[in-house]
């Protein structure tokens, strides 16, 4: 019944919601159905949601609505597109979502992504809408297939949900309690995956350093990292951290692995004591900072990315100095940066919350604009050096110029040499001298050339 029928994926969210995309696609594509790049072309589409900020719901009611004029492809034999949703806002809403979007067929959630193929089908038979919805996971999905974008680098969940509860956080009320994978399945999974030719390997959880708590009684992180290292694999990451949960014994990793990437996303949100307490983020300015400069100590070279939150109630032009002199402190590579987004059912919506949106947004604006400096002079370091680049592809504006990472998890652009067709460098690790550093990427040639 979904042999052949065309589908379409609408992504929003983070890496964890990308990762079951990907097995959303290994699912559909056994059951003989094809993904196009179009919604014009697409019989069936999908919305993997986020919920973390409002900005994510109001785009997934537009993008919904605004798909219901657009006519069907001329030979498809379905008489209506069908419409799911999952992820965040399926498992948050359920059979509410039904009721708001009247084109929506299937609502599913993010414990039952195995369960949308037999959805879709009912949904293609009968025309019957329905829900698909689990409060916890049984266990992980590990076993379904995944259809991974990119043959060279995979994602690997080692942890679901979230036991944490900062207070401005939907996470823990949809994904629910925190959930380990064994030791055993991961470094299998691993193994796997580097017989497979996968040259980068990303852990994944929301609080990856708590690995392993609710399964042998102690975080058991740097094990996991340590193993996940010893497969060989030419690249290992990992997101996100929680500082309150960084133990010596994971740092102490970033000087001895090789394979360890210079790169760590270490969330501090704040940079004010007061807010941190409000936040429940159970850390103080001075822990977060003596991390950094042991992290530092383990690897100079290490670049560091954080998130930041901008205006949480009650947050004061004091509390926002603080969070700036942190940023300007620590001289991030990399900031993700949010304007505060309440969300209904948490601690923090509850409180009172005055702030002028004006006041907000100059607070914002003047933090993207130190993030901006930073990033730019942060790059400054890598011009002369070469880097090993995993070349991913063209890059969008020049078909003879590829694009990459670096080990730090900057963007490198440099020409494809002459005489060497991109395809056949692509998925491949090659070294380049750095010529110029920009704000958000890096340029240079291919070493030999
Ligand atoms: N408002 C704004 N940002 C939020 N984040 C999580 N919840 C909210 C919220 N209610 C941010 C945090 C987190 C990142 C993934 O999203 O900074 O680290
Ligand atoms: Fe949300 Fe805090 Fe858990 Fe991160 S650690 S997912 S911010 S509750």
């Amino acid at each position: 019944m979904l042999a052949n029928k065309t589908f379409y994926l609408f992504i929003y969210g983070c890496q964890m919601n990308e990762h079951d995309a990907e097995r959303i696609v290994g699912l559909l594509e056994t059951y003989g159905a094809m993904r196009v790049d179009s919604v014009e072309a697409a019989e069936i589409v999908v919305f993997v949601t986020c919920c973390v900020r409002e900005a994510a719901d109001i785009r997934l009611m537009g993008q919904a609505a605004s798909i219901k004029n657009i006519p069907l492809p001329a030979d498809s034999t379905l008489n209506k597109r069908i419409v799911a949703v999952g992820g965040c806002i399926g498992q948050r809403d359920g059979l509410e979502l039904l009721e708001k979007l009247d084109n929506v067929d299937v609502v599913f959630g993010t414990h039952t992504i195995d369960q949308l193929p037999g959805l879709l089908i009912k949904a293609a038979s009968d025309h019957s809408r329905s829900v698909s919805l689990l409060e916890e996971s049984a266990g992980f999905a590990s076993d379904l297939p995944s259809h991974r974008k990119h043959t060279w680098a995979a994602w690997l969940p080692i942890t679901t949900g979230c036991d944490n509860f900062c207070t401005y956080c939907i996470v823990p009320y949809v994904r629910g309690r925190e959930k380990s994978r064994t030791l055993e399945d991961v470094l299998d999974e691993a193994s796997l995956l580097v017989s497979e030719g996968v040259k980068e390997i990303t852990l994944l959880g929301q609080n990856v350093n708590s690995y392993g708590r609710d399964l042998y009684g102690s975080p058991q992180f740097a094990k996991v990292l340590k193993g996940v290292c010893d497969t060989g694999v030419d690249r290992v990451r990992f997101a996100t951290s929680h500082p309150k949960d960084l133990t010596d014994e994971v740092i102490a990793l970033f000087g001895t692995e090789a394979n360890l990437m210079p790169y760590l996303h270490l969330p501090a949100q704040s940079g004010s004591n007061r807010i941190l307490r409000e936040m429940n983020r159970r850390y103080t300015r001075e822990a977060y900072l003596d991390l950094v400069r042991k992290v530092r100590q383990a690897n100079p070279d290490i670049s560091l990315s954080t998130d930041i939150i901008v205006g949480f109630p009650g947050e004061t032009e004091e509390d926002f100095q603080q969070t700036y002199n942190l940023v300007k402190e620590v001289g991030y590579s990399q900031v993700f940066t949010f304007i505060y987004s309440k969300r209904e059912g948490t601690p923090a919506a509850e409180m009172p919350d005055d702030t002028p949106r004006e006041v907000i947004q100059d607070r914002f604006d003047r933090l993207v604009a130190l993030v901006q400096e930073n990033a730019y002079q942060q790059n400054q370091r890598f011009v002369g050096r070469w880097l090993d680049v995993l070349v991913e592809g063209p890059s969008k504006r020049d078909p003879r110029v590829f694009t990459g990472h670096s080990p730090h998890n900057v963007t490198v652009h440099a020409k494809v040499p002459s005489g060497v067709a991109l395809e056949d460098i692509v998925g491949t690790m090659v070294q380049v001298r750095i010529d110029e550093a920009k704000t958000w990427y890096l340029t240079g040639e291919v070493v030999g050339e």
